[in-house]
Order: C-alpha cells, then structure tokens, then sequence
C-alpha cells in the first residue's frame, strides 16, 4: 500500500505564475508537482500581493489574526495553476502598486522587514498548527524574505525542522538592531552564532544559522559560497555548517517550456524546425537578415548578469555578423546603454525595455545563441530554456552555468558531446573570445546543427533533483520525528 503523501509546508516571496521577478518564482512554482511524485504534498505559502489577490479564484479564509505584527491578517487557502497555495492577505503590508520589493521609483519598500517578517512569522504560526488539521512535518525557506521563520519557531517552543534554500546570497535582508521588538524578535538568538550582522538583523543568516539543512541551487555554487568572492560575509557561517549545506541544481517545468508543444511560439522538434522561429523573431524586432547568429539576452539588467562586460564586447561580435536581441528591465543605467547601443545599430540590436513573459518565450524559440555572461549565478534557468529550445549558451564558468553546459572544446566535439560555450574568466576579452568561437561555429551549419540538437537532447527537468530534495526532506523528517517520539 502506498504511503500517503507527506506535508510540507514552502514559504516564498514569489511563485510563478503568480507573481515573478525572476528564476526563484520559477523554482517555487515547479517544486510543487516534482515533489509530489516523490510522496510529498507541498502547501506553498506566499504574500497577499495585490496582483495574488485579483488572480484568486475559489479563495477560502482558513485563518484570521487581529495582530501579526501589528497588522490584521488572514489566510486564504486557493488551489491555482495545479498550486496548493496559503496567501498571506494583510493589506497593510502587501496590498500596492509596484513590484513584490521595490515602490513605483524602483526604491525598496520601507516596510520591507516588516513585510517579510509577517510571512515568516505566519509560516512558523502555520507550522505550529494554527490551520485546522493541518501540520507539515517540515518548513522549506526560499531565500532571506522567508528566513526568520526558524527563528519564531523557536521562539514558540516548536520544533519543527527548516530547510533553508539560498538562491542568491547577495540578498541578506538586512534590519536596523532596533528594529527587534517592532518585529517580534525577542532578541534571543541576536547574536555572532545567530541572525546578528554587524549590529543588524540579518534575515538570512536567521535562516543559515536556524535551519537544520542548508542548499543551494547548483552544486558549483554551493563550493563558491565557502569563499570570500561569493559568500558575500557569509562564507564564514557556510563554512560553518559545511556539514549541512549541498547543491541541488534546479531544473525547468519542461511541459511549459517545451518546443514541440509552446503555444507561445511555432512549434519544433529540431534546429530545421527551429527557423521559423528566428525569422519571426528578426521581424519582431527589425533584425535585417543575416548570415550570422543572432543571440538574445533575456534578463534582469544587474551588476550579478555581467552585462556591462556584453556592452563591451558588443562591437567585435556585430562585425562579425552577430545580432542581438535583448529583453529587461532594472538598473537604469544599463537599460539606457542598451538602447544606446541598439540606436547606434540599428537592424543589429534590438532592445525591449520591460518584463514580458510570453515574449521570452519567442526569443529562446527564435535565439541561436542565448547569452548570460554572469559574474556570479547561483543556477541561472535562462541558459537551460536556451538548451531546450536549441539556443546555444554561451556562459561565465561560474556557479549553475558550469553545471549545465558543456563547452564546445576540441574533445567534447569529436565526442559529440558539447553544447554551448563556457567562458573564463568573466572579462570582455574571454566574452569576445567566446562570441568569436560562437561566429565561427555557427559559420559550419551541420557541426551548429549537431550543437543544437545536443542542447535539446540534454536533461534539463527535475528527474535529478527532485529525489534529491525527497530525500532531503525525509531525513530531515524522520530525525525529527525520532528526537520527539
Ligand atoms: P535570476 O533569478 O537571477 O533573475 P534566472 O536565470 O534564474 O535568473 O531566472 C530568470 C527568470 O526570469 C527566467 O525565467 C527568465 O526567462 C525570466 N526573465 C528575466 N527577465 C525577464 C524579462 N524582462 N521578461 C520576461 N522574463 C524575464
Ligand atoms: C536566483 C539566482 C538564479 C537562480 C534562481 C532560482 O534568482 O540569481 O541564479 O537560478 O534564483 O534558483
């Protein structure tokens, strides 16, 4: 007889399709149906955004509080999109205009430690049973907005096991000390072996130090963030519970983004099938016809993606006959040098300024090549849409990028085994270099071919991970379930 499934509470700050600012709302929204073919029933609680709130359908209270934090509160259980979801609804703190972190000027929300602690401070109070009937037998944290949760956990006398996922270590999450009693801290636990930073509170350390089970979304980042390069000051407390920490390479949701069955583009099984797609890829974006690759970026514009090195390197690969076709939004110095860039070249580069998601499915279906030239990338997916949708990566040797392409070196083509570029270090010598390699490859039809349909071939799912988080869950379970019994 099978077992029946096991509950596990997530707690995120985003969750495709529901509100997304990038690859973490992707891996929230996925892990769901992959754990659930691994015995395992994930109730995923998120905040009440405004956008959340409109897209509800069939929403239930199932929990109301006149005080958490000094806001009235609910909770509302919806199921959506195949989502078991627990929406966080307190207007105070999340019902706005503007993006899940940032007001209309592109600023953080002043609140944003009062608005995180809410949801981490609900999640403890769920896992501590305030939900009729149910209880999950473990917490999974997704990065800092959820990482005080173990710390209220404790401080309710509940113990119940946290696994904290960092997907990017750059975010801390960061309070003034004075800010503990104003978010329900007791201050127990404030200090160097505990959520404190250089007289902060530290949400995310609050996680890494409160969690039984640290991970992250690549087994290459996991080894960086031991370092002081990528640790980010918190390669001290990584190295600190080396024990616990692994890496888990994320995968795709390979029935959204397959290419055989996109309703989002013409549908193809290989690279002739493919072509349609560039060719309406170029009108869309009033690319000439051209006898070289026409690679695309699809991103958010931050110092992390190493897009100023692209900018760079831009010149060399346009004489070559390269095309760009660039979609993102952010640092608005970025945004302006790329449509500086694509005035200066016009039918060349081609720049969209925005977030549009049926629109980065075009461009990997159209992209010969897609670029992600990142100065650290915890996994980064937009190289393994490219893969799927035989858009050759080109990518830094860092963190998930190296984990999932396999350079086009001299041995890995006569093994047929390669596909992408990987290049070292991230400087716009090694980027020129790459893009030149990419020319010249693409200059070879049938060896480009072979390229892409090697890219397609390659496993991008979650058939890897998924048993990997299974088991992680299980252990972490089954000890706890052994120290209370
Ligand atoms: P990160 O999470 O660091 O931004 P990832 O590569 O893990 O990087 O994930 C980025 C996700 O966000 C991908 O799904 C990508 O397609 C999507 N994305 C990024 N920028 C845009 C944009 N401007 N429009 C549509 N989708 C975007
Ligand atoms: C973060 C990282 C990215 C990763 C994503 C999902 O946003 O920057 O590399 O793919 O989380 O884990």
């Amino acid at each position: 007889m099978s077992r029946a499934p096991r509950p596990v509470l997530a707690v995120a700050s985003e969750c495709a399709p529901l509100v997304k600012t990038g690859g973490l709302a992707d891996v929230v929204g996925a892990l769901p149906a992959v754990l659930s073919a691994q015995g395992w029933a994930v109730r995923t609680l998120i905040p009440g955004y405004r956008k959340v709130m409109s897209a509800l359908k069939r929403a239930k209270v199932i929990a109301e509080w006149s005080d958490l934090l000094g806001v009235e509160a609910r909770i509302v259980s919806a199921k959506a999109e195949g989502l078991d979801l627990l929406v966080l609804d307190a207007p105070a703190l999340f019902d706005r205009e503007g993006s899940p972190y940032l007001d209309a000027d592109g600023n953080d929300w002043r609140d944003n430690d009062l608005r995180f602690a809410a949801l981490s401070l609900a999640a403890a109070r769920i896992a501590g049973g305030a939900l009729d009937g149910w209880r999950p037998e473990l917490v999974h944290l997704h990065d800092w907005q959820a990482g005080l949760t173990p710390v209220y956990l404790r401080q309710g006398g509940l113990h119940i096991p946290c696994v904290m996922t960092i997907h990017n270590i750059a975010f801390h999450g960061l309070a003034p000390g004075e800010r503990l009693s104003a978010l329900g801290l007791t201050g127990a636990g404030f200090d160097l072996d505990g959520y404190e930073y250089y007289g902060h509170i530290s949400a995310l350390k609050a996680g890494l130090t409160g969690a039984r089970a640290i991970n992250t979304v690549s087994p290459t980042y996991a080894q960086e963030l031991t370092t002081p390069e990528f640790g980010m000051g918190l390669d001290g407390v990584i190295r600190a519970r080396w024990a616990d920490v692994s890496g888990i390479l994320n995968g795709i949701d390979t029935e959204t983004w397959n290419p055989e069955a996109d309703p989002l583009i013409s549908p193809f099984k290989g690279p002739p099938g493919k072509a349609a797609n560039t060719r309406a890829l170029r009108t869309e974006f009033g690319l000439a016809a051209s006898g070289g690759p026409l690679a695309v970026v699809v991103s958010r514009l931050s110092d992390q993606k190493g897009l100023d090195l692209l900018l760079d390197a831009l010149p060399a690969f346009l004489e070559q006959g390269g095309q760009l076709a660039l979609l993102g939004s952010g640092d608005r110095k970025l945004e302006h040098a790329f449509l500086a860039a694509a005035d200066a070249h016009p039918g060349q580069v081609s720049v969209r300024i925005g977030y549009d998601e049926a629109l980065s499915h075009r461009l990997y279906a159209g992209a010969e090549a897609v670029l992600v030239p990142s100065r650290f990338e915890p996994c980064g997916l937009t190289q393994m849409y490219g893969l799927r949708y035989g858009a050759l990566p080109v990518v830094a040797r860092t963190g998930g990028l190296a984990d999932t392409v396999i350079h086009a070196n001299a041995a890995a083509l006569a093994a047929g085994c390669a596909t992408g570029i990987v290049h070292d270090p991230q400087s716009v010598p090694a980027l020129e270099e790459a893009l030149r390699q990419l020319c010249a490859l693409h200059a070879m039809p049938a060896v480009f071919r072979r390229l892409q349909k090697n890219a397609m071939k390659h496993p991008v799912g979650w058939e890897g991970s998924a048993p990997l988080y299974a088991a992680l869950y299980a252990r972490l379970a089954d000890e706890a379930a052994t120290e209370t019994a």
